[in-house]
C-alpha cells in the first residue's frame, strides 16, 4: 500500500472514530486537556507576532541548501529550496504550532527538545509558550539551523539552543546530560526504526510530567506501526491521537491506560 493511500484510509477511519470536543472523555486530566489545550481557541499574546513571521516566510524567495538526513520528503527532491516552499510544505501548520504552545504552557514545561528545527518557526512557538522555558532544537541541515538562529535573534528570543547535528549523534549526549527535559517534539526522520530508537532512549529521562509528541504518525504504514507500539508501552498512561500528531503522557495517577483520538 502506498503512503498516500495509507494516509487517506487512516484519515477516513480517524474521521469516523475520533472524539469531537470532550464528548465521551471521562478522565479528568484528559477532559481538562480538551478544554484548555486541544479545543481551546483563545489566542495567546504571541500568536499574532508568530503568524506575521509565517507570512514573511511564505513570501521569502531566498534559497536554502538542503541536506536530507531523514526518511526523505514526499514533496521535494531538489538540493536547493526556496524558504517560501519549505514554509508551505515542510513546517508545522498554525494549528499544530499553536497546539504545542498551549500544551507547553498548560504543562508548565521547563525544558523542551525539538528533533527537527527546519526554518525555526515552530521552535519559536515552543520557546514563547513560557518565558522561562529553555528549548533545545536539533537539525542536521546547516543552512536551516543558521536560518532558525538568525530568526530567533531577530525576534530577541535568546532561550533557545540550536544544535547542528544528526539526531543519533546529539540525542545520547543530551540524554546523559539533561535528565530534566520534560517536553519532546519528534518531527524528523519519520521511520519505524528511528521513532522506536528515539522513544526507547527518551524513556530513560521520562518523569511524571513528561510529554512526548510524535509528528506524522500516519505518514506511512511504518510510522503508524511505531505509533501503535509506542502507545502500547506499559509506561505510557495516556495517548492522544489527533491524526497529525500523537501525544504521549506518563502520569502515574492515571491507573488504567487511556487512549483517545481527537478530531480537531
Ligand atoms: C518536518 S521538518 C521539521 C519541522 C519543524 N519541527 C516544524 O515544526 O516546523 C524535519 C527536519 O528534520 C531534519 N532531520 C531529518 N532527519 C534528521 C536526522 N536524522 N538528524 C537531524 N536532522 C534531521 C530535516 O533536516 C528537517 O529540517
Amino acid at each position: 500500500m502506498s503512503s498516500k493511500f495509507h494516509q487517506i484510509l487512516s484519515y477516513i477511519k480517524h474521521y469516523f472514530v475520533a472524539h469531537r470536543r470532550g464528548h465521551g472523555v471521562h478522565s479528568p486530566f484528559a477532559y481538562q486537556l480538551c478544554e484548555e489545550v486541544f479545543y481551546n481557541k483563545h489566542p495567546f499574546y504571541a500568536f499574532e507576532q508568530l503568524e506575521k513571521l509565517r507570512e514573511q516566510l511564505l513570501q521569502d524567495e531566498s534559497l536554502i541548501n538542503m541536506e536530507d538526513y531523514g526518511s526523505g520528503s514526499q514533496v521535494f527532491k531538489a538540493k536547493q529550496r526556496k524558504v517560501k516552499d519549505i514554509a508551505i510544505h515542510g513546517i508545522s501548520t498554525k494549528l499544530q504550532s499553536e497546539l504545542l504552545f498551549r500544551l507547553m504552557n498548560f504543562m508548565h514545561s521547563e525544558k523542551a527538545l525539538e528533533l527537527g528545527t527546519s526554518l525555526g518557526l515552530n521552535t519559536l512557538y515552543m520557546a514563547m509558550s513560557n518565558s522561562n522555558t529553555k528549548v533545545i532544537s536539533i537539525d542536521a541541515c546547516e543552512d536551516l539551523v543558521e536560518h532558525a538562529k538568525a530568526m530567533a535573534h531577530k525576534q530577541k528570543v535568546d532561550h533557545i539552543q540550536f544544535i547542528h547535528a544528526k539526531f543519533d549523534e546529539a540525542l545520547p549526549q543530551l540524554i546523559s546530560q539533561s535528565s530534566k527535559i520534560d517536553f519532546v517534539y519528534i518531527d524528523g526522520n519519520h521511520s519505524y526504526a528511528a521513532s522506536m530508537q528515539y522513544f526507547d532512549s527518551l524513556l530513560e529521562i521520562v518523569q511524571n510530567n513528561t510529554v512526548l509528541v510524535f509528528d506524522d504518525i500516519y505518514w506511512s504504514k511504518d510510522m503508524t506501526k511505531a505509533w501503535e507500539e509506542i502507545k502500547a508501552h506499559p509506561k505510557v498512561k495516556l495517548s492522544i491521537d489527533t491524526f497529525y500528531s500523537g501525544f504521549i503522557f506518563f502520569k502515574e495517577e492515571i491507573k488504567e491506560k487511556l487512549q483517545y483520538q481527537f478530531f480537531l
